[in-house]
């Protein structure tokens, strides 16, 4: 047997990993500004990170959700503490997909409605409902194809009301910054509308974090930016530093019932120790205020070339958009600096580190770019 060919890969195999950085198998040093796609929050194999684990490991790696998890109510009433939403609930699950169809889920058990509403060039996820709200045609399957989903065009709150005033809305599903889409930030007045229309018609307001949250713009999530709270956060990606793993947190207006939802995985004591350990290094070393320096020093430096149609994003997540003649960047970053960077279509570099980026990663990034694109 062989794995099934999905996806395009880079002919590199790594063995070893540590903070920043990441080793070949032939012992070449890469600086990661990657994290294997926004996941490494903390670093790699940060000790803590893995003594945590390790001793878990030793201890009990898994039960069921069938005991009682002293580890999740742990873990709830740190994440509740750090993202300053300590009267939420926290659903615990195994991906960024199953987040989202989690929530969408529970909005609709909430308020008995079926519409969804979301964004141009959004990407929830690839299980059903949450493939369904993602504006890519190419990866939703003919099983997936709903009329429950409206797609509104970004950021236009005419098109917003009008949908409110035409559909009996469940609920409005939004990335506070949008990752795939190649970085695009919500604007704060947005975000408020979609409050405020939320509050108007009983929808429930979901705010997709599992990218752009997780401290990674220099807040907890993103949204708050704006200075409104959303009713659903959904989270993965960072929050396990690699251990797979999904949460949901969830306002205190909705009543859990027995049954309504559930996982076999979700929120075991590995996960746990996993999410408890990344949460305790955010604390100790200040990761989110770090993402907001280093990331701001990023921002400021890279709008200063003049190759550079447009730097977008928040902290450590930026979007740097190219010419077409500059499209060879990303691949030369890699191949001649040994810099791993991410890429959204067409030409946009993405740089998603572990939150522990020092400046000079950020500097030794930003020679490496300026040599390419001058
Ligand atoms: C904003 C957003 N939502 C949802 C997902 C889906 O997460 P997962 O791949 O863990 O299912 C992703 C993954 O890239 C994402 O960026």
């Amino acid at each position: 047997m062989k794995p099934f060919d999905v996806y395009p890969v880079n002919n590199i195999v790594i063995e070893k990993a540590l903070g920043s950085h990441v080793w070949d198998d032939q012992g070449n040093q890469y600086l990661d500004l990657y994290g294997g796609h926004a996941v490494i929050s903390i670093g790699h194999t940060h000790p803590h990170y893995v003594k945590r684990l390790t001793d878990q490991l030793n201890k009990v790696g898994f039960y069921s959700n069938s005991v009682k998890m002293p580890l999740q109510e742990q873990l709830a009433a740190l994440l509740g503490k750090v993202s300053g939403k300590e009267d939420y609930h926290l659903f615990l699950c195994n991906s960024g997909a199953e987040a989202n169809e989690n929530a969408l889920k529970l909005a609709s058990f909430y308020n008995g409605r079926k519409k969804v509403i979301a964004f141009r060039k959004s990407f929830h996820g690839r299980t059903s409902l949450a493939v369904a709200a993602t504006d890519n045609p190419n990866i939703v399957a003919p099983v997936n194809q709903t009329d429950n989903v409206v797609f509104l065009p970004w950021e236009d709150e005419a098109a917003l009301e009008a949908a409110f005033k035409e559909y009996e809305v469940s609920s409005v599903i939004i990335e506070g910054i949008q990752g795939v889409g190649g970085i695009n930030v919500a604007s704060e007045s947005f975000l408020r509308k979609i409050r405020s229309l939320c509050d108007q018609y009983n929808a429930v307001f979901i705010a997709d974090a599992i990218q752009c949250g997780y401290g990674r713009s220099g807040k907890f999530y993103s949204h708050d930016y704006a200075g409104v709270n959303a009713d659903i956060y959904t989270m993965a990606k960072g929050i396990g530093n690699g251990f797979p793993l999904g949460a949901i947190s969830i306002a205190p207006k909705f009543k859990a019932v027995h049954g309504m939802l559930g996982t076999t995985f979700g929120g075991n004591h590995l996960a746990c120790a996993a999410a408890l350990a990344v949460l305790e290094v955010m604390e100790e070393e200040k990761l989110i205020d770090n993402a907001a320096k280093i990331g701001g020093y990023l921002i400021e430096q890279l709008k200063n070339f003049k190759e550079v149609l447009e730097v977008r994003g928040r902290g450590l997540m930026i979007g740097i958009q190219l010419p077409e003649s500059l499209a060879h960047v990303k691949k030369d970053l890699l191949m001649k600096h040994r810099i791993f960077t991410g890429e959204a279509k067409p030409n946009v570099i993405r740089l998603l580190p572990s939150l522990a980026l020092t400046k000079e990663h950020a500097d030794q990034f930003l020679e490496a770019f300026s040599k390419e694109v001058k």
